[in-house]
C-alpha cells in the first residue's frame, strides 16, 4: 500500500485524457498533474529541447513525493527512452501501452500512428510494434495542426477548421486500409469524435493516454502501490502559463466540479 499520489504530466492539457481515466479506474488516488502550457507544443522542437523540458518536468513531480510518474505525452515518450535507468522512481510512458492494444486488437496488420512530428520523426511507435509483431505494417502521419485546435477548444465534430485538418491528415490511413489507429499524442482523444466520424466505426481507435492509466492500475495492483483511502482522491493541478485559460480547459475535459486546486507554477532547471 502507498498513499503517496501518481505524478502526471504533459506538455499541456493532452494528458488531461490520461487523468480522466485515471479518476475512472483509480477514484481514490491523489494525483499531481503537471502541464506544461508555457512552453507547449513540444512536438515540433528539437530532441535535446523536448529531453531538457521532459527532465525538467520530472524533477517537478519528483518534488512533489509521487509514487509514480506517467509520462502522458507520446512526444516525450517517444524521444526520452531510458526513464527507469535514470529515475528512482518510476517513470513510464504511452509508447508500450498503446502498441500492446494495438498488436492485439489488429486483424488486417494495418496499423496507423497519428501523433505529432517528432513522435513521427522518432520511429518509436513502429519500432516497439514491429519488435512484438514484425508482420504489422505500421502508417505514422504527423497532424502537428491537431495541438493548438485542442488547446484552443476547436475539438467539436462539426468544428470546421478541426474537420478540415483531420480529412487532410487521415486521408492516408483510409487509403492504406488501416483497422487499428493510435492516437500517439495525448491531445488527440479530444477530438475523438471527429476521428471516428471520418475513420468510420469499423477502425479501433486506441487512446494512448488512456492505455497509460489502464497500464498504471495493472502495475500498482500487482506491485501492491494502491493506496488504502477511503474517500475520493484529490487533483492537483500545476500549469506553467495562465490559471485561467488551462481551468476553461480542465473544465470542458474534466467537468465543473474536480475534487481538487489548480495551481501556476515555475519549473526550475
Ligand atoms: N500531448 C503531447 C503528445 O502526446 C504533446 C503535444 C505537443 O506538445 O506537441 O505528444
Amino acid at each position: 500500500m502507498n498513499n503517496s499520489a501518481i505524478g502526471v504530466f504533459d506538455s499541456g492539457v493532452g494528458g488531461l485524457t490520461c487523468v480522466k481515466e485515471l479518476v475512472k479506474l483509480l477514484p481514490n488516488e491523489n494525483i499531481v498533474y503537471l502541464g506544461d502550457t508555457a512552453r507547449v507544443p513540444y512536438g515540433t522542437r528539437s530532441k535535446e529541447t523536448i529531453i531538457k523540458y521532459a527532465k525538467q518536468d520530472i524533477a517537478f513531480l519528483e518534488q512533489h513525493n509521487v509514487k509514480m510518474i506517467l509520462v502522458a505525452c507520446g512526444t516525450v515518450s517517444s524521444v526520452l527512452s531510458s526513464f527507469k535507468r535514470e529515475n528512482s522512481i518510476e517513470v513510464t510512458g504511452v509508447v508500450e501501452p498503446a502498441v500492446q492494444v494495438a498488436c492485439a486488437e489488429t486483424k488486417n496488420n494495418r496499423v496507423g500512428v497519428i501523433a505529432t512530428s517528432a513522435t513521427v520523426k522518432s520511429g518509436m511507435y513502429g519500432k516497439v510494434i514491429r519488435s512484438i509483431n514484425p508482420n504489422i505494417k505500421v502508417i505514422g502521419k504527423a497532424c502537428p495542426m491537431f495541438v493548438p485546435l485542442v488547446e484552443n477548444g476547436y475539438t467539436d465534430v462539426d468544428c470546421p477548421p478541426a474537420r478540415f485538418f483531420a480529412e487532410e491528415y487521415l486521408e492516408v490511413m483510409k487509403k492504406e486500409n488501416v483497422d487499428t489507429l493510435i492516437l500517439g499524442c495525448t491531445h488527440y482523444p479530444h477530438l475523438i469524435d471527429l476521428i471516428s466520424d471520418i475513420m468510420g466505426n469499423d477502425v479501433k481507435l486506441i487512446s494512448s493516454g488512456g492505455e497509460l492509466a489502464k497500464y498504471a492500475l495493472n502495475e500498482m495492483t500487482y506491485r501492491d502501490m494502491l493506496s488504502d483511502r477511503s474517500e475520493p482522491g484529490r487533483l492537483e493541478l500545476y500549469c506553467t502559463d495562465s490559471v485561467s485559460l488551462f481551468s476553461e480547459n480542465v473544465e470542458a475535459f474534466l467537468g465543473k466540479n474536480i475534487n481538487g486546486e489548480i495551481y501556476k507554477c515555475n519549473l526550475t532547471v
